[in-house]
């Protein structure tokens, strides 16, 4: 039997090891940084506490090392709420990093060192605990295998299945036809579905994702808010204007307010536009993990940022 409200996310853990310059490097080049920061992160766990922060109930399946960023990174996600029974700790495995530079526009690069992300297997993933979550959260930073597992099993007992399609790599036919609903950024909808990034044409994107099975989709367009596909309807969300300081993690706090949206039985156009919120408002601060929003501060902030 499904609890609805039961989120299970299964997924990555990193340490954010993240510097500010006043603009990106190029290739070759050399340029001063601001002190490093070390913070909690991976799109998986950034997704539970998004979900955990609003008021979901979140289990998170994951691994990390027996070292000290592992430490960290476990307790910054059990102290938003989120149930880490599940964050395992395989032999010898380091904590995954991601490497991050900050730029004065907000804008971000990423590197990502697997580590023991790397490490989890279908085997280490709670079948039943899966089968009995309303709504079980994917993304691609832990090995396909172990998604696809997991999204077989959630979708045989009738869970949501939310695929967040980052960082983009080409997937099995079998995990989208798992899949009830995709997320993914316009450069990772072109990856996709063979367009370009700067196509708008939403009924083009609607028939091919249809061709892959793919019959719901929410495309994030960042400043541009947002696009949700269902079925043969395709509707356009605007996003909150803001002024962004760290987008870091700002795709995470969206799909996981959209999950918790779903969880709390809210439809997919509302649940978006709630998603829509929480990453904009994650976007006015640093970090990832560290600039989300509770219910309650969410609440306060859109009053006053419409979208
Ligand atoms: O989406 C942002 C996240 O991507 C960061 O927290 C980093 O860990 C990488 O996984």
């Amino acid at each position: 039997m499904n609890d609805s409200r039961t989120i299970v996310v299964v997924g990555s853990l990193n340490a954010d090891l993240t510097v500010r310059t006043p603009r990106l490097p190029q290739g070759g080049e050399t340029v001063p940084g601001s002190p490093l920061s070390v913070q909690p992160g991976g799109k998986s766990s950034n997704q539970a506490v998004a979900a955990a922060l609003l008021g979901a109930s979140v289990h998170l399946v994951g691994a990390v090392g027996s070292d000290a960023n592992g430490r960290m990174l476990v307790d910054a996600v059990k102290r938003t709420g989120v149930d880490v029974t599940h964050v395992m700790t395989p032999p010898e495995a380091i904590t995954g990093t991601a490497v991050i530079i900050v730029d004065d526009h907000a804008e971000n690069v990423i590197v990502i060192s697997a580590g023991a992300n790397g490490e989890l297997r279908p085997d280490h993933v709670p079948s039943e605990l899966v089968r009995e979550a309303g709504v079980v959260c994917l993304a691609l930073e832990v090995p396909l295998p172990t998604v696809t597992f997991s999204a077989v099993t959630a979708a045989a007992s009738g869970a949501e299945v939310i695929l967040n399609l980052s960082p983009y790599q080409p997937v099995p036919r079998e995990l989208l036809e798992a899949t009830s609903l995709v997320i993914l950024n316009e450069h990772e909808l072109a990856q996709l579905t063979g367009g370009s990034a700067d196509d708008d044409d939403w009924e083009r994107a609607r028939a091919v994702l249809a061709d892959m099975s793919v019959t719901r989709a929410v495309v994030t367009l960042g400043a541009a808010g947002c696009v949700v596909i269902e079925e043969d309807e395709i509707t356009r969300l605007p996003a909150p204007k803001i002024t962004a300081v760290d987008t870091t993690g700002s795709g995470d706090a969206f799909t996981g307010a959209l999950a918790a949206g779903l969880a709390s039985g809210m439809d997919l156009v509302a649940s978006a536009r709630f998603g829509g919120e929480a990453g904009a408002y994650a976007a006015t601060g640093q970090g990832a993990q560290t600039s989300y929003a509770t219910s309650d501060e969410l609440c306060a902030w859109t009053s006053t940022h419409p979208g």
